[in-house]
């Protein structure tokens, strides 16, 4: 139906006769002369009618926006003057002299150009529209383009893609499954993967030595925005590498997908144990652009009265850390008082603080409401351990050390956003040296990654203290966001029984979840490991969008539904009946 896109029209072809297809984007009337702009995939063009045409002139003076036409035209050059440099089709024009109405639209729910106005629920209600502003389908230009990119370098690298069950067992990754319910097996249930992690350990006990899917994973936890309920994973597997040759690959691939398709070089990418990211960051995704850091100050505070700062300070399991921010002195008390309600999100009482106004007068030039409290030679010492200058601010968090961790951790990240203290585009790091578990609510030990994750010591050592134990995983981060992550996993049946014994997995439950894959590891398993990357994580990055749901076509909301489809929704009492389950609904509350 047509000869050009809209958007690749220019000068080379002036003289020729085109025919395009696609949507009224804007029609306007100037003094007898209708220009309609013409948007497709590719870009918009002005066409012009003059009323010497008749029937095409009555015709596009009837047009409206989101109309579907199709135009044959003259391409001319613009009259001198009116060129627009700001439009990539903005020399040219086409002098309309045919146009089919191919289909009407009502008036859209929004304008195309000020969605900004519009509440992200419209915009997903009608995402079809919305998608057709060149902002969203850019955006998923470049998702087939870096999904293009990234099957190229996997497959000129040996990886087989090969598809791995929907329908399957629950693999845990750490968040709730969903579920499906079987109609052939009354009463059972499937689970969609939270990721292929299992399916890719059998693949490489099956030989197949290098794999690669991009897969849907599908994990029912708390949204933000980076995560959504359904997402899509770069899932890569190999055999008979370790762990420097598997991030050696890896980085390759991110590093050529940023030069060949933003032409950025992100260099080398340094690398950072667990301990050290927790300790100067506060984070096990540091953004490294920021150049603010935690700094250690409990051995200062271990004897001043201040019960706030003296109890954790003399508590092994507390911290008491200081932030400095070069030039912060200029916040406002309200500015202050709203970073300590941010870090009372994350579960700290408070945020000290203390302001350099001028060193070179001692405690005098200090101002803060816990200079008294500490004393005149711990607080000058405190601004020596930072190395405050005049100028400066000082805040102090003090308590359990997970809780201080997070929550100067998250200010961090805060402060460096809010006053833009970025000192790079690109920061991607390896976080490496993970420990094996981490400790959860009731002091039991969970997998800090999954349970099939190699530890790096024997058996006897895990076993023996571990809490100690670190693992061989590895995560790589970029602008503190955990773009992926993986590790060498277990591919021995002893120490995966020792990780579920660690786990408190009782030897039924092992049979019966991971019987399969125990068994696997009995017939033959290769030494292998690999990683994921989150697919929607990586296009967010590299479009600049502000929540993976701009990179993703169809995505759900926050409460994980469609308001598009109205997903999740009822069923008939057929189909319930068909798969045994009977809805007990919730009782509307008085
Ligand atoms: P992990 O759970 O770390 O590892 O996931 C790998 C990457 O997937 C992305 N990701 C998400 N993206 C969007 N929404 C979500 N809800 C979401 N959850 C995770 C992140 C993350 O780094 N099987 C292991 C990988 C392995 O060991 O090979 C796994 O799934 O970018
Ligand atoms: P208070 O004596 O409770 O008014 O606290 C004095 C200062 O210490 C205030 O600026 C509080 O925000 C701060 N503060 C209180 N608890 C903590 C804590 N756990 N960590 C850091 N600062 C705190």
């Amino acid at each position: 139906m047509r000869s050009h896109y809209c958007g690749v029209l220019n000068s080379s072809l002036i003289g020729e006769t085109v025919t395009l297809c696609g949507w009224v984007h804007r029609r306007r009337d100037h003094g007898g002369v209708i220009f309609l702009d013409m948007r497709d995939r590719d870009g918009i063009a002005q066409v012009v009618f003059d009323p010497d045409t008749e029937e095409s002139f009555a015709l596009a003076d009837s047009v409206r926006s989101e109309y579907v036409i199709q135009v044959t035209g003259l391409v001319r050059a613009r009259p001198a003057g009116t060129e627009n440099a700001d439009m990539a089709t903005g020399q040219i024009e086409v002098l309309g002299k045919e146009l089919v109405i191919l289909n009407k639209a009502e008036t859209p729910p929004f304008q195309l150009d000020d969605h900004q106005q519009v509440g992200e629920d419209v915009r997903l209600k009608y995402r079809y529209v919305d998608l057709r502003r060149p902002e969203m389908l850019n955006k998923l230009r470049l998702r087939s383009k870096i999904t293009s990119a990234i099957r190229n370098f996997l497959d000129d690298n040996g990886f087989l893609d090969i598809e791995t069950p929907i329908l399957t067992r629950a693999t845990p990754e750490g968040a709730r499954d969903y579920l499906v319910p079987s109609r052939t097996h009354e009463g059972q249930f499937f689970a969609l993967p939270q990721s292929p992690q299992l399916f890719k350990q059998l693949l490489m006990v099956a030989g197949m030595d290098r794999y690669y899917q991009i897969a849907k994973c599908f994990r029912d936890e708390d949204l933000r925005a980076d995560r959504q309920p359904e997402f899509t994973q770069i899932d890569i597997e190999t055999s008979f590498l370790d762990e420097e040759q598997i991030m050696a690959i890896t980085e390759k691939m991110i590093r050529k997908l940023f030069l060949d398709i933003k032409g950025v070089d992100l260099g080398e990418f340094p690398r950072m144990p667990f301990a050290e990211a927790m300790e100067r960051y506060g984070s096990d995704k540091p953004d490294l652009r920021i150049p603010l850091e935690l700094v250690e100050v409990k051995e200062l505070m271990k004897s001043v009265d201040f019960k706030v700062f003296a109890g954790p300070a003399n508590d092994p399991k507390g911290r008491v850390t200081a932030l400095k921010v070069p030039g912060g002195a200029e916040l406002t008390r309200k500015q202050i008082d709203d970073y300590t309600k941010y870090v009372g999100i994350y579960g700290a009482k408070g945020l000290a603080w203390i302001k350099v106004n001028e060193l070179a007068k001692g405690v005098e030039g200090l101002q803060s409401p816990i200079v008294k409290f500490l004393g005149d030679e711990v607080s000058l010492s405190l601004m020596e351990a930072v190395d405050a200058k005049d100028g400066d601010i000082v805040f102090f968090g003090a308590d359990k050390a997970k809780i201080v961790t997070e929550a100067l951790g998250a200010l961090r990240c805060k402060l460096g956003e809010d006053l833009d203290l970025y000192t790079c585009e690109w920061a991607p790091l390896w976080v490496v040296d993970f420990p094996m578990f981490e400790e959860a609510g009731d002091g039991s030990l969970t997998p800090l990654h999954h349970p099939f994750t190699a530890p790096s010591c024997s058996p006897e050592a895990l076993k023996s203290d571990p809490e100690s134990a670190l693992s061989r995983a590895y995560d790589m981060v970029l602008n503190g966001c955990e773009l992926g992550g993986g590790s060498i996993r277990i591919h021995d049946q002893t120490m995966q029984q020792c990780v579920f014994e660690v786990l408190s997995i009782s030897a039924e439950e092992q049979r019966e979840k991971f019987g399969f894959l125990l068994d696997a590891l009995k017939f033959g398993a290769p030494p292998h490991g690999g990683l994921a990357f989150g697919l929607d994580r990586l296009v967010m990055l590299m479009t600049g969008a502000s929540s993976i749901r701009e990179v993703i076509a169809f995505p759900k909301t926050q409460s994980a539904a469609c308001v598009m489809t109205a997903a999740p929704g009822e069923v008939s009492a057929e189909q319930l009946r068909e798969l045994s389950i009977r809805v007990r609904k919730p009782q509307p509350v008085e």
